[in-house]
């Protein structure tokens, strides 16, 4: 067990943790965060995705050690009440179906839009690579072009 300093939505964590737990397991079993999905734990499907120091980052695949000291956003931390302007389209656009992967889809999809403040499909699909089983791929890129306006 080593002692793992980091920030998460603005909140310092202290924990006595095994350094190589993974982030996802981190945030879902000893911070009690389950907006953060598991999905396939090998970086495939995104579903875990956060930002680890304002990059969408697969939470499965980094070892608690790695973000020391850094400041991690899950979609719990994405706005204050829910009303981030993707969030809110989501709801417009009726962008989930099952839901399951949405939270992992817009934590990817709001970093997106502060590095390409108005992305062409192309580059929303290139940059987008979260897996939605239920294929709503068009509602999603709908949302993120109303979100660009
Ligand atoms: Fe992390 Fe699938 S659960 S990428």
């Amino acid at each position: 067990m080593t002692a793992i300093k980091f920030t998460v939505n603005g909140q310092p964590k202290s924990l006595d943790i095994d350094p190589s737990t993974p982030l996802l397991w981190t945030l879902r079993d000893h911070l009690s965060m389950t907006g953060t999905k598991f999905g396939c734990g090998v970086g495939m499907c995104g579903a875990c995705t956060v930002h680890f120091n304002g990059a969408a980052v697969r939470s499965c695949q980094i070892p608690v050690q790695a973000v020391s000291d850094a400041e991690i956003t899950t979609i719990e931390g994405l706005s204050e009440s829910g009303d981030h302007i993707l969030q809110t389209l989501w709801v417009e656009l009726n962008v989930p179906q099952c839901g399951y992967c949405q939270a992992g889809v817009l934590m990817a999809a709001a970093e997106l839009l502060k590095r390409i403040p108005d992305p062409t499909d192309e580059e929303i699909d290139a940059q987008l690579s979260n897996i939605c089983r239920c294929g709503t791929y068009p509602r999603i890129r709908a949302a993120i072009h109303r979100a660009a306006q």
